[in-house]
């Protein structure tokens, strides 16, 4: 999805300073496009994340029939149709490198009277889709997938699911909301228990919209027929995007940086819990909220970090932020301990495997466990590390050349786009050395 092949090159640049805004939350973006474009009326999302990923959930929906209007950057107008207004697309629909983007659709996609086909990028079509199968198909759902579950899927035309009580086997707030998705088209009551709370966009978003949803940490009950009612969402700005400058604004010596209006839902923010953990010198003002959601303004400035044993209980609160929290132990005085872990291996790359190998190519002390690593900081050096195409990673190991002692070239760049359009410009606006280069074939 993501256009031509795309290293960056990255070095020692200045302390981070002034205040920058990150982009719109992806999980957000995705969720009010969907739940805009089945709802009866016209919503408005504002702040919307202008990524691949989110770009291409709201393409499908113009190919499921939906009209969305694009009046300015990071704003949509969304006509929804309804329940059941969706039409049969003519062709496959291209989740792009977007794992939320795919599972929530299976869900949503599940209970419509026509066919639909879900296809992915490299990656995604590597990526376990079996984990929302298997329940979507224990509520009538006809599914078709690779060997193993994986991508594409192919999605049978259904004429009414059936309600289940089901217990995530792995803490996901995806499978969740493909569930709640499904749950919204079946009969009688859903109810979805996690073994650990995972991110609950889907039920405060689908309260917003009107529907009844009952949910607490780790459980989420709504039952099928009701409707939406269209809304206007404000998306806040993506802690995960954020977590970039969090670390490097903790590690660059002098560095005193505030991010403006940083989505602050518990669930996302376990890195900073992590980071406090370590010695950071992070603090919170403006507490408020926006569209719903807490927001804040967080003020970093360098601090001497130390080694943790990273809590597990605090693991799915920064599923996404573990690229990022590698680097800081990287540089970070003693060992850090990551367990419980084992979700990272199956994200947009196996997030330890490339990240261990990434570090170790700049010198780094890290062995991988099966569901973590141990990490012994210490100085970086420069060199060549890649990315595996994976946005997160190439981000995180920006930050990592922020302190090496020469310069890195990172390799396989060009899907940070999916997630944080315009990151080069910002993270150099802030102070970073960084540019794009074209790669070395
Ligand atoms: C997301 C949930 C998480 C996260 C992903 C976005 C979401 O995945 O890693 O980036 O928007 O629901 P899992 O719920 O599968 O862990």
């Amino acid at each position: 999805m993501s256009g031509a092949p795309l290293d960056w090159l990255a070095g020692q640049g200045k302390a981070l300073t002034g205040e920058i805004t990150v982009p719109g939350d992806k999980s957000v973006s995705h969720r009010a496009v969907m739940l805009a474009a089945i709802a009866e009326g016209e919503s408005s999302v504002e702040g919307f994340l202008e990524g691949e990923d989110t770009r291409a959930t709201a393409a499908i929906f113009g190919q499921l029939g939906v009209r969305i209007e694009a009046p300015s950057p990071s704003r949509r107008r969304i006509h929804g149709v309804g329940l059941h207004g969706l039409r049969a697309a003519a062709g496959p629909l291209d989740c792009g490198n977007a794992g939320t983007g795919m599972r929530l659709l299976a869900g949503l996609l599940a209970g419509q009277a026509f066919d639909s086909e879900l296809v992915g990028d490299a990656s995604l079509s590597r990526r376990p889709m079996g984990r929302v199968i298997e329940p979507l198909r224990r509520m009538g759902a006809r599914i078709e997938a690779r060997e193993g579950g994986l991508p594409p899927l192919r999605i049978l035309a259904n004429n009414g699911l059936q309600a289940i009580d089901y217990e995530l086997p792995v803490a996901s707030a995806q499978v969740k909301s493909a569930v709640l998705l499904a749950g919204l088209y079946a009969r009688g009551e859903t109810v979805v228990r996690e073994p650990h709370p995972t991110r609950d966009y889907t039920e405060r978003m689908l309260s917003a919209f009107g529907w009844p949803v009952r949910f607490s940490p780790g459980l989420a009950r709504l039952e099928g027929g009701h409707r939406l009612r269209a809304t206007d969402v404000q998306v806040p700005a993506d802690f995960s995007s954020a977590a970039f400058f969090l670390v490097a604004a903790s590690l660059v010596p002098g560095s005193d940086l505030l991010l403006r209006r940083v989505g602050m839902n518990p669930r996302r923010t376990g890195l900073l819990a992590a980071l406090r953990l370590m010695g950071a010198d992070i603090s919170e003002s403006g507490a408020g909220e926006q569209g719903g959601e807490p927001v804040a303004d967080l003020r970093v400035r360098h601090a001497r970090l130390r080694g943790i044993a990273v809590p597990e209980a605090l693991v799915p609160d920064m599923i996404d932020e573990f690229p990022a929290l590698f680097v800081a132990a990287a540089l970070a005085e003693g060992e850090t301990r990551v367990s419980g872990a084992a979700e990272l291996r199956v994200k947009e790359s196996d997030r330890i495997a490339v990240m261990a190998s990434a570090l170790r190519a700049l010198g780094a002390d890290i062995s991988e466990t099966p569901d973590g690593a141990h990490i012994r900081g210490g100085r970086l050096a420069g060199g060549q590390a890649d990315s595996h195409g994976d946005h997160r990673i190439a981000m995180s190991l920006a930050i990592a050349a922020q302190l090496a002692s020469g310069e890195v070239r990172i390799g396989d760049c060009a899907n940070v786009a999916t997630s944080f359009p315009g990151f080069v410009e910002l993270a150099r606006s802030a102070g970073f050395g960084l540019r794009a280069a074209p790669p070395i074939l």
